[in-house]
């Protein structure tokens, strides 16, 4: 159970964790904090759950929420265009491969939301935007495997997925890791508001493992395989097909290939 005292001790943010709402169990947080948004609460606001009914990943995957990882959703109000919103989740990655580097761990970035170290999944991001028109709010979902035996995991993922207390020998302090967490997001949300993203997106490229790999793209309705040569400034992945012509795919499932 997280201490909240202890977590908002070691708080060294303005506004991301102004407000903590701490349950023991939610369907996901993220649904939880999207009806906290649509009644007004405040960008900043975070939504940390012990554990998850319905956590939920992209493309509809269920995320496996064991009582021993980390599973929190932060409320934003970016005054921004709804086009660069995209970009939020290069801001999430980017601040948690942060986190866990702390630990002196090899993080790194599947793109576009896969946290990995090893090349084994132990957390990953999922961003949601309700638009009204404009932009009314975006919810930064983000899990993380923290203290997760190895033998919890489902069979299905079990030889892809890992935790930070896997690959680092011991337990880590869920309060501290949510708040080394929560310190980088501020920081690297503060550089997206003043237009830094330039500098997110060299830091972001720097973590990605996929740059450079032979990777499968499952979009709507197409596969498609490839060599990834670059990521773009819009957080798009630029593909070398077989052919050699460039494509670039704005969002769709990735796989890493090995050559
Ligand atoms: C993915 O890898 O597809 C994204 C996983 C995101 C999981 C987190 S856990 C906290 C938040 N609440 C959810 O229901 N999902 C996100």
């Amino acid at each position: 159970m997280i201490d909240l005292k202890l977590l908002e001790s070691c708080l060294k943010t303005r506004y991301i964790g102004r407000r903590i709402y701490h349950f023991d169990s939610l369907p996901s947080t993220n649904d939880e904090a999207k009806s906290l948004a649509r009644g007004g609460e405040e960008e900043g606001a975070v939504v940390i759950a012990e554990r998850q009914t319905h956590g939920r990943g992209r493309y509809d995957h269920l995320w496996f929420s064991s009582p021993h990882g980390l599973h929190l959703s932060i409320i934003l109000r970016p005054q921004v265009n709804i086009t660069r919103v995209t970009r939020l989740v290069m801001v999430a990655g980017v601040a948690a491969a942060r986190a866990i580097s702390s630990y002196g761990l090899d993080a790194r970035i599947k793109w576009s939301n896969d946290l990995l170290i090893h090349e084994r999944k132990v957390g990953g991001i999922l961003t949601e935007v309700d638009t009204d028109g404009g932009m009314e709010f975006c919810i930064v979902g983000i899990g993380i495997n923290l203290n997760v035996r190895h033998d919890e995991f489902p069979d299905e993922i079990k030889d892809i997925a890992t935790s930070i207390m896997e690959e680092l020998g011991e337990e880590v302090s869920r309060e501290e890791f949510a708040c080394r967490l929560l310190n980088e997001f501020e920081d690297v949300y503060d550089s997206f508001k003043a237009e830094a993203c330039d500098e997110i997106m060299s830091e972001w490229r720097r973590y990605c493992s996929t740059i450079g790999r032979l990777v499968r793209i499952r979009t709507v309705g197409e596969t498609i395989e490839g060599e990834a040569v670059g990521v773009d400034r819009e957080g798009a992945l630029i593909l070398e097909l077989p052919n050699g012509r460039l494509m670039k795919v704005v969002s769709g499932e990735c796989t890493h290939l090995w050559r």
